[in-house]
């Protein structure tokens, strides 16, 4: 009787482990993706719209001077933005592999002369543009 009872706490206790070590293991991969308006303020309403394979996120109106972001949970996964401002269009891939998956954080500043990549929100690199129709 001691016995079993012994072995169901062991199995118990092991499957514990087991669920924490999951979580963990999948919180070191998720990576936040922001997107921050900094277009001229009261210039037209930002337009975003941002899809995965697996994910289809709300189109979004975004303000100047404001962030949205998302989690990703799929490491593998690619996502494809596309924004609308006035007259003008763009799409670009807001988070992809191998570019993004081992960072933390991925940071994108749209402004009126392109699209900037960064990862620590303060060092950029332009890798998009404005198309108009
Ligand atoms: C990014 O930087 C801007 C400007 O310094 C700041 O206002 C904003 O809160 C930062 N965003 C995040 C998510 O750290």
């Amino acid at each position: 009787m001691t016995t079993l009872c012994h072995f169901l706490l062991f199995v118990f206790i092991t499957s514990c482990f087991r669920i924490g070590n999951t979580i963990e293991v999948n919180d070191d991969q998720v990576t936040q993706v922001h997107v921050m308006n900094a277009l001229p303020k009261d210039s037209a309403p930002l337009e975003i719209r941002c899809n995965s394979a697996d994910a289809n996120l709300d189109a979004k109106q975004l303000k100047s001077g404001y962030d949205y972001s998302w989690r990703v949970e799929e490491e593998t996964a690619t996502y494809f933005c596309e924004a609308f401002w006035g007259n003008k269009f763009a799409s670009w891939h807001a988070f992809e592999t191998p570019r993004d998956a081992n960072q933390k954080r991925v940071f994108w500043l749209i402004k009126e002369n392109g699209f900037f990549l960064g990862y620590d929100n303060s060092s950029w690199v332009e890798k998009s543009t404005w198309e108009t129709e």
